[in-house]
C-alpha cells in the first residue's frame, strides 16, 4: 500500500454533494482537494458494471490527465427486494426522459413503487461507496463503505443530496436526509470506529491506510 505524501489531491468527481463530503472527510489531515468540476476536466463516462470499475475510469483518467494523484468516489444504493437495483446505475435512474439532467425525488419515487410492485414486506437495502486512488502511472488502490437500513417512504428531510431522504440507516430514527453532514459522517480523524454513511466508511480505510495519522 502506497502512503500518500503530496497534499495536493483531485477528488474525481463532478457531483457536488460527493465532493462536499469528501472535502469534509479529507480536510482535517490538511489536504486540499481540487475537483474535476473546478479543473474543467472531462467527466469519463461509467461503462463499468461495477462500483470498482467505474471508479477506476474515474480516478485514472482524472490522475493521468493532472498528473497528481486522484481520489473518486463510485456509490450507489442496492435494494435488497430488486436484486440490488438500481447499484451501479443509482445515478441513471435519476435521468429525465427530455435529457435535461436529473431529478431525485422521481428517482426515489421510482425505487419506492419497484418495491411496492414486488408486494414484499423487506424494505432493507444499502448504500455503497468504493474510492478509488489512482496515480498518474497508473496504480490504484481500493477502499470500500457499506451502510445498511430501511428504505422509507414518504421521503423526510432536505440536508444530504441524491437518495438520502429515504434512506433510515439501521439503529437510528432519522434518515441521512434528516441528518447534519457531521451526524451523517458519524466520523472523525482518529476515531476508533468507521462510523456511519457509507462515504465516511470507505474513507475511514483510506485514511488508516494511505494518510500519516500525525498530520
Ligand atoms: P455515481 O457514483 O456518480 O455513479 O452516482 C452515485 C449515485 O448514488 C448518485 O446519483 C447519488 O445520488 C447516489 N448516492 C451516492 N451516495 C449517496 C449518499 O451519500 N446519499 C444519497 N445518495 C447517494
Amino acid at each position: 500500500m502506497r502512503k500518500l505524501e503530496i497534499h495536493d489531491i483531485i477528488v474525481a468527481s463532478h457531483n457536488a454533494g460527493k465532493v462536499r463530503e469528501i472535502n469534509d472527510l479529507i480536510a482535517p489531515y490538511g489536504f486540499s482537494a481540487k475537483s474535476a468540476a473546478e479543473l474543467n476536466l472531462e467527466e469519463p463516462e461509467e461503462t463499468g458494471t461495477t462500483f470498482e470499475e467505474n471508479a477506476t475510469i474515474k480516478a485514472l483518467a482524472a490522475a493521468k490527465t493532472t498528473g497528481l494523484p486522484a481520489l473518486s468516489d463510485d456509490s450507489g444504493l442496492c435494494v435488497k427486494a430488486l436484486d440490488d437495483a438500481p447499484g451501479v446505475y443509482t445515478a441513471d435512474w435519476a435521468e429525465k426522459e427530455d435529457g435535461s439532467g436529473r431529478d431525485f425525488l422521481m428517482a426515489m419515487e421510482k425505487v419506492h413503487k419497484a418495491i411496492e410492485a414486488k408486494e414484499t414486506s423487506d424494505k432493507g437495502g444499502y448504500f455503497v461507496a468504493v474510492l478509488c486512488l489512482a496515480w498518474p502511472d497508473g496504480h490504484v488502490e481500493y477502499f470500500r463503505g457499506e451502510t445498511h437500513g430501511d428504505i422509507i417512504w414518504p421521503p423526510r428531510g432536505d440536508a444530504g443530496f441524491g437518495y438520502d431522504p429515504i434512506f433510515l440507516p439501521e439503529g437510528h430514527d432519522k434518515t441521512f436526509g434528516e441528518m447534519t453532514a457531521e451526524e451523517k459522517h458519524g466520523w472523525k480523524p482518529g476515531q476508533k470506529d468507521d462510523g456511519l454513511s457509507h462515504r465516511a466508511r470507505a474513507f475511514a480505510l483510506f485514511a488508516r491506510t494511505c494518510l500519516s495519522q500525525d498530520r
